[in-house]
């Protein structure tokens, strides 16, 4: 069984297309054109291990979660997982990935993701928190995260929150064969976008597997291009990051990471890594 899909490059008279060895249909793309993608077809054994890192991953969110309390410092946070990850015979993906300089990314209030954590950022009542965990298991990564809070909270925050989550499965809850990687984005803009929040635009789920960021890119928004279908085997992320403000983000210039809502608001985000299997998709980022 072929397992890539070859990438859409054939130029045919202003018409993008590309063959699908596992259809055998030629498929026309009519929107603007994208640069040529390689999704990777996971097999059997493949999903199998995907399975036990994403297990190992959400199990690492559960117990680094446990240890969230006011006057607790990120870093904290950060040597426990980076200790629990070590001691299942897995390491912490971020770590050193593209120069990133810990274990885990920590992303409080106003940060969107890609925290990085400090001695200095102590927990404090009011907080909301995003912990984001990476582990890679017998050569495979699993990808998850969740908020958490610090009561008590402003109501405006719990509301965030609660609908960051909810529009991630309404975005999962459109994965299935022959669906199109676009569904996914166009169910959360229209859970989230008529109750105000700003969606970020700049960062978007993946696929994952032996590699941490893959194609496809699963964007959170509506967007008009047609994009890839979803094929069973796939394995990708959602991972909405959502603004009480503008959808507008920056990175800080000083840590080169940090990723900031423009306008100060805040901001939610949770994650699943998804597989698409024959009849719709499997959470691959649960504990048993
Ligand atoms: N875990 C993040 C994601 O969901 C990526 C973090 S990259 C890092 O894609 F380098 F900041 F760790
Ligand atoms: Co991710
Ligand atoms: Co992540």
């Amino acid at each position: 069984m072929a397992d890539w899909l070859p990438p859409l490059r054939n130029h045919v008279h202003g018409i993008w297309s590309r063959w699908d060895p596992r259809s055998g249909i030629q498929e026309a793309i009519d929107g603007l054109a994208v640069t040529g993608k390689m999704i990777h077809i996971k097999n059997k054994t493949e999903i199998q291990k995907m399975r036990d890192a994403g297990r190992l991953a959400a199990e690492v969110l559960h117990e680094t979660g446990q240890r969230v309390a006011a006057g607790v410092s990120t870093l904290e946070l950060n040597n426990f997982a980076h200790k629990f990850t070590l001691s299942r015979g897995a390491r912490s993906a971020p770590l050193n990935y593209r120069g990133f300089p810990r274990s885990i990314c920590t992303s409080i209030n106003n940060v969107v993701c890609h925290g990085i954590p400090d001695k200095n950022d102590v927990l404090k009542p009011g907080d909301i928190l995003n912990i984001d965990i990476t582990v890679i298991l017998n050569g495979f990564h699993g990808d998850t995260s969740r908020m958490f809070v610090i009561e008590p909270i402003p109501e405006q925050a719990r509301r965030l929150i609660q609908d960051t989550e909810k529009s991630m499965f309404v975005g999962i809850e459109t994965i299935q064969p022959d669906g199109r990687i676009s569904d996914i984005g166009a169910a959360i803009d229209d859970f989230l976008s008529p109750r105000g929040y700003g969606i970020v635009r700049d960062l978007t789920g993946h696929g994952i597997g032996r590699n941490f960021h893959e194609d496809p890119s699963v964007p959170h928004y509506r967007q008009s291009m047609i994009t890839e279908r979803m094929r069973p085997g796939m394995t990708f992320t959602v991972e909405p990051m959502v603004n009480t403000g503008t959808f507008e983000v920056y990175t800080s210039q000083e840590d080169g990471w940090t990723v900031f809502t423009k306008d100060g608001s805040l901001s939610a985000q949770f994650e699943h890594t998804c597989l698409v299997t024959d009849h719709g998709y499997e959470i691959l980022t649960v504990m048993e």
